[in-house]
C-alpha cells in the first residue's frame, strides 16, 4: 500500500469534514437569480380572465399552458401544468395505468415490467417497484439506450408496458439521446404493442452549462413515429426557480392525456395557480426561461470544471467517466468493484456520496462500479475538498 496515499488520505480525515455530495440540488446561489419570485405581486386575474385565487382551470391557466406547450414543443391542448412536482406527474400516470389503463387496467394483468435504462434515476425506480413493476435494466450507450439489447429483451419478455428515460443530460450519466435512438426506441416499442409506453422524463431539457447537441422536440419524434398516444413527455422548474416551488408540466397524446387528467381529478380540484401567475410575471415565455437558464449555467458550469480537473487526474486504470454537457450529475465508473469501497472510505473522511447501487433497481449494481457525483449544491471550496477526499479515495481503494 502507498504510505502517501495513507497519509494524505489520514490527513484529510484529520480535517473533521462534513460535506454532502449526495443530491442534485441546486446551489444557494443559483436559486438566489430566482429571488424576484419572492416578492412578486399576483394579480388577481389573469390575461385571460381567470381569477387564479378561486378553484377551477385544473388543467392549469391559459397562459401557464402556452408556456409549457412551447416549452415541451407541444399542443395546448395536449399540455397541462401541474403541481411544483414532475415526478408527481409521472406517478400519478401509471397509477392512472394501473387502476384504468388505456385498454385494460394494469392491475388486472400479472408480471408487469418496464425498461429501464441504466444508471439511472433511483426514484423511477422506486415509483415502478411501488406498483410491482419488474424492472428490466438496460445499459445506456452514450447517446441513448443499446437497441440491440432493446429489441432482445422485448423479444424475451411479455407484458413490457413501456420505458422511462431521461433523453436529455440523463441523470446521472449525462447521455444525450440522438433522435436516431429515440426513433429507435419508438419504432421497435410500437411493433411490440399499441399499449407500450414511452414516458419521456425531460428534467433536464433545459439544463446545458456547455454546448450541446440538438435534439428534435420528443413530441416530434413521436409524432413521426405515430406513437403519439403511447407517448407522455414531462419537466418542472425545480431546476429553474426553487427546488419544490416551481410549476411542473405534462403533455401526452390524446387518449393518455386523458388518462392522466381523469386520474387526477379524483385527487386535485385544481392546481395552484397563483404559484403559476407568479411564475408567468417573472418568466413569460420559452426566450425568459433560457435566457435565465444561462445565468444558471454560468454558476453550475465552474462546480463541473472543478469536479472534472480532480477527476482527470486520475490514472485512466481506476476508472473513466464522460463529462457531461448539461444536467446536475456526473457517472464515475470504477473498473474494478469498488464502489461500495470508495464510498465508505468517502464517508469516513466526512464526504458523503449517493449510496453505491442507487443508478440501479433494487440498489444492485451487478459490477459494484457505478458512483453518482452531484457537484451543483457546494460552494467551491467545499468541491474541491470533496473531489479531493474523493480522488484519494478512489486511489486507496483500488490499490486495497
Ligand atoms: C430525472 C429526474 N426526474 C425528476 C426529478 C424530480 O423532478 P421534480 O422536482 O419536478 O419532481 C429529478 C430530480 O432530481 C430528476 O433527476
Amino acid at each position: 500500500m502507498d504510505k502517501t496515499l495513507e497519509s494524505k488520505f489520514a490527513a484529510l480525515k484529520s480535517k473533521k469534514l462534513k460535506i454532502d455530495l449526495t443530491r442534485g440540488k441546486p446551489g444557494s446561489d443559483q436559486l438566489d437569480l430566482s429571488n424576484d419570485l419572492l416578492s412578486m405581486t399576483v394579480p388577481a386575474e389573469s390575461q385571460s380572465g381567470v381569477d387564479v385565487r378561486n378553484y377551477g382551470d385544473p388543467l392549469g391557466i391559459p397562459e401557464a399552458r402556452m408556456l409549457g406547450s412551447e416549452l415541451l414543443s407541444a399542443p395546448v391542448d395536449n399540455t397541462l401544468v401541474g403541481e411544483q412536482s414532475s415526478l408527481l406527474l409521472i406517478y400519478q400516470l401509471i397509477l392512472a395505468n394501473h387502476l384504468f389503463g388505456l385498454e385494460m387496467p394494469w392491475r388486472e394483468q400479472k408480471n408487469l415490467k418496464f425498461i429501464c435504462p441504466v444508471p439511472g434515476f433511483d426514484r423511477h425506480f422506486r415509483l415502478l417497484d411501488d406498483f410491482g413493476i419488474e424492472m428490466l435494466p438496460i445499459p445506456l450507450s452514450g447517446s441513448g439506450i443499446d437497441i440491440d439489447k432493446f429489441k432482445e429483451l422485448l423479444g424475451g419478455h411479455d407484458n413490457i408496458k413501456g420505458i422511462i428515460c431521461v433523453p436529455r443530460h440523463s441523470n446521472p450519466t449525462g447521455d444525450i439521446y440522438s433522435d436516431e435512438n429515440m426513433s429507435e426506441i419508438m419504432e421497435t416499442g410500437k411493433a411490440y404493442s399499441s399499449e407500450f409506453l414511452f414516458i419521456l422524463d425531460h428534467a433536464y431539457l433545459l439544463h446545458d452549462f456547455a454546448p450541446t447537441i440538438d435534439q428534435m422536440p420528443s413530441w416530434e419524434l413521436a409524432k413521426q413515429c405515430d406513437v403519439l398516444d403511447q407517448t407522455a413527455i414531462f419537466c418542472s422548474f425545480s431546476k429553474v426557480t426553487f427546488g419544490g416551488g416551481g410549476l411542473s408540466f405534462a403533455a401526452a397524446g390524446t387518449k393518455l392525456f386523458n388518462l392522466l387528467v381523469r386520474q387526477r381529478a379524483s385527487m386535485i380540484v385544481c392546481s395552484d395557480k397563483v404559484n403559476q401567475m407568479r411564475h408567468l410575471g417573472f418568466l413569460q415565455n420559452k426566450a425568459d426561461v433560457l435566457n435565465h437558464m444561462s445565468k444558471h449555467a454560468d454558476l453550475v458550469k465552474p462546480k463541473f470544471e472543478v469536479a472534472f480537473k480532480a477527476l482527470d487526474s486520475l490514472n485512466s486504470e481506476i476508472g473513466s467517466y464522460k463529462k457531461p454537457t448539461g444536467g446536475y450529475f456526473i457517472s464515475y465508473n470504477t473498473k474494478k468493484p469498488i464502489a461500495k469501497r470508495v464510498i465508505a472510505l468517502c464517508e469516513e473522511a466526512g464526504v458523503l456520496i449517493t449510496p453505491a447501487g442507487s443508478t440501479y433497481p433494487h440498489f444492485h449494481d451487478p459490477d459494484d462500479s457505478n458512483i453518482r457525483l452531484a457537484p451543483t449544491f457546494l460552494g467551491l471550496e467545499d468541491l474541491k475538498e470533496a473531489m479531493e477526499v474523493f480522488t484519494t479515495s478512489l486511489q486507496l481503494a483500488f490499490e486495497e
